[in-house]
């Protein structure tokens, strides 16, 4: 393009289209002809929109794999990657289909595949629900949402309620046979989501007896796959548009299998595409820092897991029952731990860690996928470096990392047996000077004195401890960022949804 005169002001493979679209426009007749020449010359994924001088009251908008969608006013459109964007304005939305071209003016608007063939505009109504609040008063998205998190996981239950005996798997997407026959469940997502699904690995094999297997979305689609009529899939994806969990997902269904789409968004790519869908009722998550996702995520597949056991007839409607309080117990747990501490970590905590270059995470069992999260939660948002470990794996390189400039956070553990390896770990990172904050449970005063900063969280259901655990720790990395002046909401290079692979 270059030779041909065109000059280019980024290194950006999308500012090529504009001029492809410029020639093309040049020579050929009609706007729609000159979008159709031109997507037939792109190769990858893409959403894009263009406006051409020759018809300037006319957006196209063109959707590859990526997703597009395009609010329904009165006199007026809105274009966005995710119907979030415009839901203030609008709640008719329509999700253009793969392969297409939207023309798009004030009060019209017409589809067309990319063989040129016109396609009926179907709109939809997005829940009022998703309509974006405003801040309630916070500061930051992100902190709304973090207390929000006992209320939304209670919405999430009152949905489950829902399901009946017949309904319930048929909009999983499978049946009641298929659940007996399972000998496996193999879970996929990325980042927080992969979290949410390394906690549900534990939900999964103690409550109903599966060997289960958790996956890397990205990691996943590379990896070779076998694919297991007996194996049960579930994609976890807060957006629903993740493209490495919507390509996983496309790949076992191009097999012939089923998947459950674990989705926060109704109106998802992979809402639209899953056999089944389970739905966490979260209401919309602004901040790209995941909060009240994970633990609805969490609380999801608490419920299946007891669900598939109830199922299989490994546990009486009574324990599915009690699993509901336990985990609207947790939900309450995780909000009183934030108002107990809330004053310490704002006026002392977060001020003195904000200080710090890096910290170590420590978490053992169930709790070792959370610390992973509370590493993730810290490092987006505060710009922290921080890596997280096994506990029992402290010993076997990073303890040479410690020494007083080496924060250590550390979760316990309900089980008295792990407990004491926790607090082992303790005394390792103490007997190097280093800073140590523990999360303890109530009545473990040796770990609790042990400590730096001790946070001393009720009880709660052994496999629910990480809904316990995480608010706070979604408190004090939300403190750090905000001592250090980092824009929580929207951390640098970071996106709500990834949608590039
Ligand atoms: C991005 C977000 C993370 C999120 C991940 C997966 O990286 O910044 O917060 O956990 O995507 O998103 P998903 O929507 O698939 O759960």
């Amino acid at each position: 393009m270059a030779k041909k005169g065109h000059t280019f002001t980024s290194d950006t493979d999308t500012e090529v289209i504009p001029h492809i679209l410029e020639d093309v426009a040049k020579v050929e007749n009609g706007l729609k002809t000159s979008v159709l020449k031109v997507v037939h010359q792109l190769e990858g994924t893409y959403a894009f929109m263009a406006i051409l001088e020759q018809y300037p009251d006319t957006i196209v908008a063109v959707r590859k794999q990526a997703p597009l969608c395009i609010g329904l006013g009165d006199g007026v459109n809105y274009l966005a990657s995710d119907a979030l964007a415009f839901t203030d304005r609008t709640n008719r939305v329509f999700f253009m289909p793969d392969r297409s071209i939207a023309l798009v003016q004030r009060d019209t608007l017409q589809v067309f595949d990319f063989d040129g063939n016109e396609l009926e505009v179907t709109s939809q109504e997005v829940d009022a629900r998703w309509k974006i609040s405003d801040k309630d008063g916070h500061e930051h998205y992100m902190l709304k949402e973090i207390y929000e998190q006992k209320s939304a996981i209670s919405s999430s239950l009152e949905y489950y309620k829902s399901y009946t005996p017949d309904s319930v798997w048929e909009e999983l997407g499978t049946t009641p046979e298929q659940i007996m026959d399972i000998t496996r469940i193999n879970i996929v997502g990325c980042g927080t989501s992969w979290h949410a699904g390394r906690i549900a690995q534990f939900f999964f094999e103690t409550v109903c007896n599966v060997p289960t297997h958790v996956y890397l979305a990205s990691e996943f689609r590379y990896m070779p796959f076998f694919p297991d009529e007996n194996a049960l899939y579930i994609f976890i994806s807060q957006s629903g548009e993740t493209a490495d969990a919507l390509e996983a997902m496309r790949l076992v269904q191009s097999t012939g299998m089923s998947a459950i789409a674990l989705t926060n968004v109704p109106t998802s790519t992979m809402a639209r595409e899953a056999s089944g869908v389970m739905l966490t009722k979260a209401g919309p998550e602004v901040a790209v820092a995941s909060t009240k996702a994970f633990t609805t995520q969490l609380s999801g597949l608490y419920w299946l897991a007891h669900r598939i056991g109830l199922e299989r007839g490994i546990i009486s409607y009574a324990k599915m029952r009690q699993a509901q309080k336990d985990l609207r117990a947790a939900a309450i747990v995780l909000e009183q731990a934030i108002e107990r501490y809330k004053m310490q970590i704002i006026q002392d905590v977060a001020p003195a860690y904000a200080q710090y270059k890096h910290v170590i995470f420590l978490g053992r069992h169930i709790n070792y996928p959370l610390a992973l999260e509370a590493s993730l939660k810290l490092k987006e948002i505060s710009y922290i470096f921080s890596q997280c470990y096994p506990s029992g794996e402290l010993k076997h390189g990073p303890l040479a990392l410690i020494d007083k400039d080496m924060p250590v956070i550390l979760f316990s553990h309900l089980d008295p047996v792990i407990y004491q390896k926790v607090i082992g770990n303790a005394q390792e990172v103490k007997a190097r000077g280093g800073n140590l904050i523990a999360f303890v449970f109530e009545g473990q005063t040796e770990l609790e004195q042990l400590a730096d900063t001790a946070f001393v969280i009720q009880r709660v259901h052994p496999l629910l401890a990480p809904i316990a655990l995480v608010g706070l720790m979604q408190f004090l990395a939300y403190q750090v960022a905000k001592e250090r002046g980092c824009p929580i909401d929207k951390p640098r290079n970071l996106a709500k949804s990834v949608t590039v692979e």
